[in-house]
Protein backbone atom coordinates (compact mmCIF):
# COMPACT_ATOMS: atom_id res chain seq x y z
CA UNK A 1 0.00 0.00 0.00
CA UNK A 2 3.14 2.30 0.92
CA UNK A 3 4.64 1.43 -1.76
CA UNK A 4 1.69 1.94 -4.18
CA UNK A 5 1.57 5.60 -2.91
CA UNK A 6 5.57 6.10 -3.17
CA UNK A 7 4.84 5.09 -6.84
CA UNK A 8 2.20 7.52 -7.45
CA UNK A 9 4.06 10.49 -5.75
CA UNK A 10 7.05 9.53 -8.00
CA UNK A 11 5.32 9.53 -11.16
CA UNK A 12 3.40 12.90 -9.91
CA UNK A 13 7.15 14.68 -9.48
CA UNK A 14 8.06 13.45 -12.74
CA UNK A 15 5.20 14.62 -14.43
CA UNK A 16 5.50 18.22 -12.40
CA UNK A 17 9.26 17.82 -13.36
CA UNK A 18 8.53 17.87 -17.74
CA UNK A 19 4.94 19.46 -17.66
CA UNK A 20 5.24 22.07 -14.64
CA UNK A 21 1.60 21.34 -14.07
CA UNK A 22 -0.74 19.28 -11.71
CA UNK A 23 -4.34 19.56 -11.41
CA UNK A 24 -5.69 20.60 -7.96
CA UNK A 25 -6.42 16.91 -6.91
CA UNK A 26 -2.81 16.05 -7.84
CA UNK A 27 -1.56 19.06 -6.00
CA UNK A 28 -3.07 17.38 -2.66
CA UNK A 29 -2.37 13.58 -3.27
CA UNK A 30 1.25 15.21 -3.94
CA UNK A 31 1.32 16.92 -0.48
CA UNK A 32 -0.54 14.01 1.11
CA UNK A 33 2.03 12.21 0.08
CA UNK A 34 4.98 13.71 2.17
CA UNK A 35 7.69 11.66 3.57
CA UNK A 36 11.15 12.44 3.98
CA UNK A 37 12.42 9.92 1.22
CA UNK A 38 9.63 11.73 -1.75
CA UNK A 39 10.81 15.45 -0.21
CA UNK A 40 14.70 14.24 -1.26
CA UNK A 41 13.52 13.29 -4.75
CA UNK A 42 11.69 16.32 -4.93
CA UNK A 43 14.51 18.31 -3.69
CA UNK A 44 16.89 16.63 -6.34
CA UNK A 45 14.98 17.49 -8.99
CA UNK A 46 14.51 21.14 -8.13
CA UNK A 47 18.08 21.37 -7.58
CA UNK A 48 18.99 20.52 -10.72
CA UNK A 49 15.77 22.45 -12.70
CA UNK A 50 17.16 25.23 -10.63
CA UNK A 51 20.93 24.64 -11.56
CA UNK A 52 19.81 24.93 -15.42
CA UNK A 53 18.36 28.77 -15.23
CA UNK A 54 20.34 30.38 -12.06
CA UNK A 55 23.88 28.33 -11.96
CA UNK A 56 25.09 28.26 -8.39
CA UNK A 57 23.64 32.16 -7.77
CA UNK A 58 22.00 33.12 -4.46
CA UNK A 59 20.66 36.58 -5.16
CA UNK A 60 20.82 38.67 -2.29
CA UNK A 61 17.63 41.88 -1.02
CA UNK A 62 18.11 44.50 1.47
CA UNK A 63 15.12 44.18 3.24
CA UNK A 64 13.86 47.63 4.98
CA UNK A 65 11.42 47.62 7.34
CA UNK A 66 10.00 50.92 7.28
CA UNK A 67 6.89 51.17 9.44
CA UNK A 68 5.04 48.58 11.65
CA UNK A 69 2.47 50.85 11.90
CA UNK A 70 -1.11 49.06 10.39
CA UNK A 71 -4.24 49.53 9.83
CA UNK A 72 -5.18 46.10 9.78
CA UNK A 73 -5.72 42.84 12.05
CA UNK A 74 -4.80 40.04 10.49
CA UNK A 75 -5.15 37.59 13.07
CA UNK A 76 -1.87 36.17 12.61
CA UNK A 77 0.32 38.91 12.95
CA UNK A 78 2.16 40.34 15.41
CA UNK A 79 2.15 43.98 13.99
CA UNK A 80 -1.76 44.00 13.63
CA UNK A 81 -3.43 46.81 14.82
CA UNK A 82 -5.01 45.64 17.76
CA UNK A 83 -1.35 44.55 19.06
CA UNK A 84 -1.15 47.10 22.29
CA UNK A 85 2.17 45.55 23.24
CA UNK A 86 3.39 46.60 19.50
CA UNK A 87 5.79 49.45 20.54
CA UNK A 88 5.30 51.34 16.61
CA UNK A 89 8.05 53.35 14.47
CA UNK A 90 7.83 54.47 11.00
CA UNK A 91 11.35 55.21 9.07
CA UNK A 92 11.72 59.24 7.93
CA UNK A 93 12.92 59.24 4.15
CA UNK A 94 16.58 60.29 5.43
CA UNK A 95 16.34 56.89 7.23
CA UNK A 96 15.24 55.01 4.44
CA UNK A 97 18.33 56.57 2.07
CA UNK A 98 20.35 55.89 4.82
CA UNK A 99 19.83 51.88 4.71
CA UNK A 100 20.16 52.20 1.25
CA UNK A 101 23.48 53.78 1.24
CA UNK A 102 24.62 51.26 3.32
CA UNK A 103 22.88 48.61 1.74
CA UNK A 104 24.56 49.77 -1.87
CA UNK A 105 28.38 49.83 0.01
CA UNK A 106 27.70 46.32 1.18
CA UNK A 107 26.71 45.20 -2.34
CA UNK A 108 22.64 45.07 -2.85
CA UNK A 109 21.39 45.79 -5.50
CA UNK A 110 18.01 45.45 -4.71
CA UNK A 111 15.52 47.27 -1.93
CA UNK A 112 12.72 45.43 -0.71
CA UNK A 113 11.10 48.31 1.30
CA UNK A 114 8.75 46.40 3.90
CA UNK A 115 5.86 47.61 5.79
CA UNK A 116 2.60 47.28 7.38
CA UNK A 117 -0.60 49.11 6.01
CA UNK A 118 0.38 53.18 6.95
CA UNK A 119 -1.40 55.72 6.16
CA UNK A 120 1.26 58.20 6.24
CA UNK A 121 2.84 55.73 3.57
CA UNK A 122 0.12 57.39 0.87
CA UNK A 123 0.96 56.77 -3.07
CA UNK A 124 2.13 59.94 -2.97
CA UNK A 125 4.90 59.47 -0.40
CA UNK A 126 5.67 56.36 -1.93
CA UNK A 127 6.18 57.57 -5.43
CA UNK A 128 8.57 60.62 -3.90
CA UNK A 129 10.73 58.30 -2.14
CA UNK A 130 11.05 55.39 -4.71
CA UNK A 131 12.08 58.73 -7.43
CA UNK A 132 14.84 59.55 -4.71
CA UNK A 133 15.97 55.94 -4.13
CA UNK A 134 16.11 55.09 -7.86
CA UNK A 135 17.92 58.50 -8.94
CA UNK A 136 20.41 58.09 -6.12
CA UNK A 137 21.10 54.62 -6.96
CA UNK A 138 19.87 53.61 -10.87
CA UNK A 139 21.19 50.34 -10.81
CA UNK A 140 19.15 49.06 -8.18
CA UNK A 141 15.76 47.25 -7.94
CA UNK A 142 13.48 48.74 -5.83
CA UNK A 143 10.87 46.41 -4.82
CA UNK A 144 7.76 47.47 -2.51
CA UNK A 145 5.98 45.26 -0.12
CA UNK A 146 3.44 47.73 1.60
CA UNK A 147 0.23 46.10 0.86
CA UNK A 148 -3.04 46.68 -0.94
CA UNK A 149 -3.22 49.90 -3.16
CA UNK A 150 -5.49 51.13 -5.25
CA UNK A 151 -4.48 50.20 -9.39
CA UNK A 152 -4.32 54.08 -9.93
CA UNK A 153 -1.82 54.27 -7.21
CA UNK A 154 0.43 50.48 -7.97
CA UNK A 155 -0.07 52.84 -11.62
CA UNK A 156 1.53 55.66 -10.05
CA UNK A 157 4.56 53.96 -8.10
CA UNK A 158 5.68 51.26 -11.13
CA UNK A 159 5.97 55.12 -13.07
CA UNK A 160 8.02 56.54 -10.29
CA UNK A 161 9.92 53.66 -11.22
CA UNK A 162 9.50 50.74 -8.91
CA UNK A 163 10.53 47.51 -10.16
CA UNK A 164 9.09 44.78 -8.48
CA UNK A 165 5.74 44.44 -5.99
CA UNK A 166 5.32 41.68 -3.24
CA UNK A 167 1.94 40.62 -2.04
CA UNK A 168 1.62 37.53 -0.66
CA UNK A 169 -1.84 35.95 -1.96
CA UNK A 170 -2.19 33.98 2.26
CA UNK A 171 -4.13 31.54 0.80
CA UNK A 172 -6.19 31.07 -2.37
CA UNK A 173 -9.20 29.34 -0.60
CA UNK A 174 -12.06 32.45 0.55
CA UNK A 175 -12.96 30.18 3.51
CA UNK A 176 -9.65 29.90 4.55
CA UNK A 177 -9.31 33.78 3.77
CA UNK A 178 -11.84 34.67 6.06
CA UNK A 179 -10.70 32.62 9.11
CA UNK A 180 -7.38 34.53 8.83
CA UNK A 181 -8.58 38.07 7.92
CA UNK A 182 -11.15 40.21 10.00
CA UNK A 183 -14.33 40.57 7.98
CA UNK A 184 -13.40 44.28 6.53
CA UNK A 185 -10.83 42.45 4.52
CA UNK A 186 -11.52 41.09 1.30
CA UNK A 187 -10.28 37.79 -0.31
CA UNK A 188 -10.91 39.31 -3.74
CA UNK A 189 -9.92 42.45 -3.38
CA UNK A 190 -6.34 40.81 -2.40
CA UNK A 191 -6.61 38.77 -5.84
CA UNK A 192 -7.42 41.57 -7.36
CA UNK A 193 -4.65 43.34 -6.30
CA UNK A 194 -2.15 40.75 -7.39
CA UNK A 195 -3.84 41.12 -11.47
CA UNK A 196 -3.73 44.76 -11.31
CA UNK A 197 0.38 44.62 -10.18
CA UNK A 198 0.54 42.08 -12.93
CA UNK A 199 -1.37 44.24 -15.31
CA UNK A 200 0.61 47.34 -14.60
CA UNK A 201 4.23 45.57 -15.29
CA UNK A 202 5.39 45.26 -11.84
CA UNK A 203 7.57 42.17 -11.55
CA UNK A 204 5.15 40.60 -9.08
CA UNK A 205 5.23 38.51 -6.17
CA UNK A 206 2.57 36.32 -4.15
CA UNK A 207 2.67 33.44 -1.22
CA UNK A 208 1.56 32.16 1.88
CA UNK A 209 2.55 30.87 4.88
CA UNK A 210 3.15 27.16 5.35
CA UNK A 211 1.01 25.58 8.39
CA UNK A 212 -0.98 28.32 8.64
CA UNK A 213 -4.36 27.92 11.12
CA UNK A 214 -7.50 26.23 9.37
CA UNK A 215 -4.62 25.15 6.28
CA UNK A 216 -5.44 21.94 4.93
CA UNK A 217 -4.09 19.95 2.14
CA UNK A 218 -6.77 21.15 -0.33
CA UNK A 219 -6.04 24.88 0.72
CA UNK A 220 -2.45 24.14 0.05
CA UNK A 221 -3.47 22.49 -3.59
CA UNK A 222 -5.40 25.90 -4.48
CA UNK A 223 -2.52 27.43 -3.13
CA UNK A 224 0.05 25.60 -5.73
CA UNK A 225 -2.49 25.44 -8.34
CA UNK A 226 -3.17 29.53 -7.87
CA UNK A 227 0.76 29.75 -8.64
CA UNK A 228 0.78 27.57 -11.12
CA UNK A 229 -1.52 29.36 -13.55
CA UNK A 230 -0.62 33.42 -11.60
CA UNK A 231 2.66 32.76 -12.86
CA UNK A 232 4.37 34.72 -10.33
CA UNK A 233 7.57 36.13 -10.72
CA UNK A 234 8.99 35.75 -6.85
CA UNK A 235 7.04 33.71 -4.51
CA UNK A 236 7.55 34.29 -0.87
CA UNK A 237 6.75 31.17 1.14
CA UNK A 238 7.40 30.57 5.32
CA UNK A 239 6.20 28.92 7.91
CA UNK A 240 3.32 30.23 9.93
CA UNK A 241 5.18 30.98 13.44
CA UNK A 242 2.54 32.13 16.31
CA UNK A 243 3.44 35.76 18.18
CA UNK A 244 2.09 36.06 21.64
CA UNK A 245 0.24 38.72 21.58
CA UNK A 246 -2.32 37.30 18.87
CA UNK A 247 -5.22 35.50 18.64
CA UNK A 248 -2.92 32.74 17.42
CA UNK A 249 -0.74 33.03 19.96
CA UNK A 250 -1.45 28.70 21.05
CA UNK A 251 -1.85 28.12 17.31
CA UNK A 252 1.44 25.44 16.29
CA UNK A 253 3.69 26.62 14.29
CA UNK A 254 4.23 25.30 10.25
CA UNK A 255 7.03 22.77 9.91
CA UNK A 256 10.68 23.57 8.63
CA UNK A 257 9.94 19.57 6.39
CA UNK A 258 6.85 21.11 4.63
CA UNK A 259 8.38 23.94 3.77
CA UNK A 260 11.05 22.45 2.13
CA UNK A 261 8.71 20.38 -0.17
CA UNK A 262 6.42 22.70 -0.78
CA UNK A 263 9.74 25.06 -1.90
CA UNK A 264 10.81 22.06 -4.20
CA UNK A 265 7.34 21.82 -5.64
CA UNK A 266 7.22 25.55 -6.70
CA UNK A 267 10.55 25.43 -8.04
CA UNK A 268 9.33 22.54 -10.13
CA UNK A 269 5.86 24.49 -11.62
CA UNK A 270 8.37 27.45 -12.27
CA UNK A 271 11.95 26.85 -12.99
CA UNK A 272 12.62 30.63 -13.37
CA UNK A 273 10.26 31.52 -10.40
CA UNK A 274 12.49 33.68 -7.54
CA UNK A 275 11.99 31.94 -4.41
CA UNK A 276 13.39 33.25 -0.99
CA UNK A 277 14.60 30.63 1.92
CA UNK A 278 12.64 33.07 4.28
CA UNK A 279 13.82 34.82 7.48
CA UNK A 280 10.56 32.31 9.22
CA UNK A 281 12.32 29.43 7.87
CA UNK A 282 15.82 30.63 9.29
CA UNK A 283 13.60 31.23 12.62
CA UNK A 284 11.97 27.64 13.16
CA UNK A 285 15.79 26.12 12.52
CA UNK A 286 18.77 26.89 12.75
CA UNK A 287 20.00 25.92 9.59
CA UNK A 288 16.59 26.56 7.79
CA UNK A 289 17.41 28.68 4.98
CA UNK A 290 20.60 27.02 4.12
CA UNK A 291 17.89 23.36 3.81
CA UNK A 292 15.31 26.19 1.75
CA UNK A 293 18.42 26.30 -0.52
CA UNK A 294 18.58 23.05 -0.87
CA UNK A 295 15.18 22.76 -1.67
CA UNK A 296 15.40 24.70 -4.18
CA UNK A 297 15.15 28.44 -3.29
CA UNK A 298 17.47 30.70 -4.62
CA UNK A 299 16.96 34.47 -2.52
CA UNK A 300 17.57 35.23 0.89
CA UNK A 301 16.89 38.78 2.16
CA UNK A 302 18.97 39.56 4.96
CA UNK A 303 17.31 42.56 7.15
CA UNK A 304 18.81 46.11 6.23
CA UNK A 305 16.64 47.95 9.01
CA UNK A 306 18.59 50.20 11.77
CA UNK A 307 19.40 47.91 14.53
CA UNK A 308 17.26 50.44 17.08
CA UNK A 309 14.12 49.04 15.34
CA UNK A 310 14.95 45.89 14.35
CA UNK A 311 13.05 44.11 17.70
CA UNK A 312 10.05 46.30 16.87
CA UNK A 313 9.07 44.92 13.43
CA UNK A 314 8.08 41.37 15.23
CA UNK A 315 5.33 39.23 12.40
CA UNK A 316 5.98 36.15 14.90
CA UNK A 317 8.45 34.86 18.03
CA UNK A 318 11.86 34.76 18.15
CA UNK A 319 12.76 36.44 14.91
CA UNK A 320 16.29 36.00 14.05
CA UNK A 321 18.38 38.75 13.24
CA UNK A 322 17.16 41.59 15.44
CA UNK A 323 20.30 42.55 17.01
CA UNK A 324 23.18 41.89 14.07
CA UNK A 325 24.33 44.95 12.00
CA UNK A 326 23.49 44.75 8.09
CA UNK A 327 27.40 44.20 7.55
CA UNK A 328 27.05 41.51 9.98
CA UNK A 329 23.83 39.89 9.05
CA UNK A 330 24.99 39.72 5.33
CA UNK A 331 28.48 38.40 6.48
CA UNK A 332 26.91 35.53 8.21
CA UNK A 333 24.76 34.83 5.42
CA UNK A 334 27.40 35.01 2.95
CA UNK A 335 29.07 32.20 4.99
CA UNK A 336 25.94 29.93 5.14
CA UNK A 337 25.18 30.27 1.40
CA UNK A 338 29.02 29.47 0.72
CA UNK A 339 29.03 26.09 3.44
CA UNK A 340 26.19 24.90 1.42
CA UNK A 341 28.02 25.12 -2.04
CA UNK A 342 26.30 28.35 -3.07
CA UNK A 343 27.13 31.80 -4.44
CA UNK A 344 26.18 35.29 -3.33
CA UNK A 345 25.92 37.58 -6.52
CA UNK A 346 25.77 41.26 -6.17
CA UNK A 347 23.11 41.93 -9.51
CA UNK A 348 19.12 42.98 -9.25
CA UNK A 349 18.77 39.46 -9.63
CA UNK A 350 16.01 39.64 -11.96
CA UNK A 351 14.09 37.29 -12.97
CA UNK A 352 15.40 35.18 -16.21
CA UNK A 353 12.46 34.99 -18.78
N1 LIG B 1 4.28 33.87 10.97
C1 LIG B 1 4.85 33.78 9.75
N2 LIG B 1 4.68 34.69 8.77
C2 LIG B 1 3.89 35.74 9.05
N3 LIG B 1 3.50 36.77 8.28
C3 LIG B 1 2.71 37.58 9.03
N4 LIG B 1 2.57 37.08 10.27
C4 LIG B 1 3.28 35.92 10.30
C5 LIG B 1 3.49 34.92 11.30
N5 LIG B 1 2.93 34.99 12.50
C6 LIG B 1 3.81 36.87 6.85
C7 LIG B 1 2.56 37.09 6.03
C8 LIG B 1 2.80 38.44 5.40
C9 LIG B 1 4.31 38.55 5.41
C10 LIG B 1 4.83 39.94 5.35
O1 LIG B 1 4.68 37.94 6.62
O2 LIG B 1 2.43 36.08 5.03
O3 LIG B 1 2.29 38.56 4.08
FE1 LIG C 1 21.49 37.93 10.15
FE2 LIG C 1 22.99 35.64 10.34
S1 LIG C 1 21.88 36.40 8.69
S2 LIG C 1 22.81 37.29 11.75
Amino acid sequence: MEKDINNHVTELLDTLESSHSLSVVEYKELIEGYSPNNASIAADKAVKIRKTVYGNSVFIRGLIEVSNICRNDCLYCGIRKSNTHCDRYRLTPMQILDCCREGYLLGFRTFVLQGGEDSQFSAKNICELVDKIKSKYPDCAVTLSLGEYSKTEYLSMFNAGADRYLLRHETADKEHYEKLHPANMSFENRMQCLYNLKEIGFQTGCGFMVGSPYQTNETMAKDLKFIETFSPDMCGIGPFIPHKDTPFHDMPAGTLELTCFLLSIIRLIHPNVLLPATTALGTIHPKGRELGILAGANVVMPNLSPVNVRNKYLLYDNKICTGEESAQCIKCLKNRIESVGYEIVTDRGDIKK
